[in-house]
């Protein structure tokens, strides 16, 4: 019998991403039976709500898999009733004691564990993870804490939020989300590389030409107040600190990093802070930075960054950047890493697209007159939508002559895997339940990335650089063409698709 229990805690349990996201998450982890016998989960938040209303809050954003229809409601009622709600202040110690005193009622003098998860803004941060530790952590088991980002806005100010946290915390009790770090393909990304004999001799600038690091939205910041995004946030941001630094980072160093000793999540983390520390900081000619502006397509018109009402006239807050990073070691020495970040683009889309070199003295050269590109391979990892890898290989076209076309090797999601691939906070919150590190940033990492790019995005606040202006819905500003290609690279996006 298990003697222990665990109480997860939701912090600014009314807001959008607990709502959406994490409750959601809780309950499928509950459904697939992944969490411990013994569990409470607590809603804290400022506004007064019995637990009934809590629970017909959450109720609204449960959703059960296709394959999980059959008994979804009865699974519902009896996840609900272990949810509860306790109303408090962020800062105050005198409420998180009287939460303290409800756990203990829960946990019925079971081996206590806690976890705390804050989805409340950066600013109380601290306040809330120094009342939850000094009122309200396990006096006999484990006490985490999940943070999401931002994590300050720069080297310095992320350093003393690090530091505030310590005060409270030990660094292994504090679990820094990247919920990208939480999807299916950049968990893939370590066994494709590490457990196929074809892809990781290739893995180096030997024959790699160029990597390619995509994220892109074709929706703006519009109307979008919520979930992640709280335009005061955003716009004070930018997308450089909202996806680059983080998201599109994370997954950098997990594609670029060596060999981990093991698959500990210390081995991976060390690994993935010497490949960071090994980068180039950017510098401004490295980066290209736009701004989306209104657009009339087909009779819609589609609104500006700066028509938001929120949004300060003159912001020159980027929606849109580009940027070509190095990393100075013998694996990846001159190969271009290229970053593309952009909000209310074309499509919709994050995906990590390798380019290959040419094949030396081709002998079926002539089958591609002076463009060598269009016979270089691709391997795309698509990360969403539509999960999916597949691997450009030129190919004999079928016939009695020899003409060669180019065709994709194909993994894709759908048609090989019938499950749904589960949300990333799904794995994310088990893994902090499990105290699995792996997928969450340590703080010698964090100090990394920012390191990277702090330097670059001074400048641009302080030089004012102005945005290159770029409609809405379209491919971006033309900068990041050129930037692509004084590396002598292409955008991947516009080639052959699946
Ligand atoms: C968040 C960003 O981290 O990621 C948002 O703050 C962005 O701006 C979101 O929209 C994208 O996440 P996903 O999982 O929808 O790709």
């Amino acid at each position: 019998k298990d003697k222990s229990t665990v109480s997860i805690t939701v912090v600014g349990a009314s807001g959008d991403l607990a709502k959406k996201k994490i409750f959601p998450a809780l309950f499928a982890l509950y459904y697939e039976d992944c969490l411990p016998e013994h569990f409470t989960i607590f809603g804290y938040a400022r506004s007064k709500m019995t637990d009934a209303e809590l629970r017909n809050m959450i109720s609204r954003t449960l959703t059960c898999r296709i394959d999980k229809r059959a008994n979804c409601d009865e699974k519902m009622d009896q996840f609900l009733n272990r949810c509860f709600y306790h109303s408090g202040q962020y800062d105050s110690q005198n409420n998180f004691a009287e939460l303290d005193k409800k756990l203990k009622e829960h946990e019925g003098g079971r081996i206590s564990n806690r976890l705390f998860y804050l989805s409340i803004p950066p600013n109380i941060f601290t306040a809330a993870v120094r009342c939850a530790s000094l009122s309200a952590s396990s006096a006999n088991g484990w006490t985490r804490v999940i943070v999401e980002k931002p994590f300050g806005r720069d080297s310095e100010s992320s350093a003393a939020l690090t530091n505030a946290l310590k005060q409270y915390l030990e660094e292994d009790q504090i679990f820094r989300i990247d919920h990208y770090l939480g999807k299916e393909l950049v968990e893939n990304l370590s066994v494709l590389r590490f457990s196929n004999l074809i892809f990781e001799p290739l893995w180096s600038r030997q024959y790699i030409r160029s990597v390619q690091l995509i994220f892109s939205e074709d929706f703006g910041t519009e109307g979008r107040e919520g979930i992640f995004l709280s335009l005061k946030y955003f716009d004070n941001y930018g997308i450089i600190r909202d996806i680059m630094q983080n998201h599109l980072l994370q997954i950098l160093a997990l594609f670029a990093m060596e060999t981990p000793v093991s698959l500990d999540g210390e081995d991976i983390r060390n690994e993935k802070v010497k490949v960071l520390r090994s980068m180039r900081p950017l510098q401004l000619e490295d980066v290209v930075i736009g701004q989306y502006k209104s657009h009339t397509k087909g009779g819609v018109s589609y609104p500006g960054y700066t028509d938001d009402k929120t949004v300060p006239k003159d912001s020159l807050t980027p929606t849109f950047a580009a940027a070509s990073l190095f990393i100075d070691n013998a694996r990846w020495d001159g190969v271009p890493f290229l970053m593309k970040a952009g909000k209310a683009l074309h499509t919709k889309r994050a995906e990590i697209r390798v380019q290959f070199r040419h094949v030396p003295g081709n002998l079926y050269n002539r089958n591609f007159g002076t463009d060598l590109d269009q016979a270089t391979n691709e391997l795309v990892i698509r990360v969403q939508p539509d999960e999916a890898i597949y691997l450009t290989i030129n190919n004999k076209v079928p016939g009695l002559g020899m003409r060669l076309d180019r065709s994709n090797l194909n993994l894709l999601y759908a048609a090989r895997y019938s499950k749904e691939i589960p949300d990333a906070y799904e794995r994310l919150l088990l893994d902090a339940v499990e105290g699995e590190r792996r997928l969450f940033i340590r703080s010698d990492e964090l100090a990394s990335a920012w390191a990277l790019f702090t330097p670059v995005l001074k400048e641009l606040e302080e030089k004012k650089i102005i945005p290159e202006y770029y409609p809405y819905g379209s491919r971006g500003p033309v900068g990041a063409y050129y930037l692509a290609a004084r590396h002598n690279v292409r955008w991947g996006d516009l080639g052959l698709e699946q």
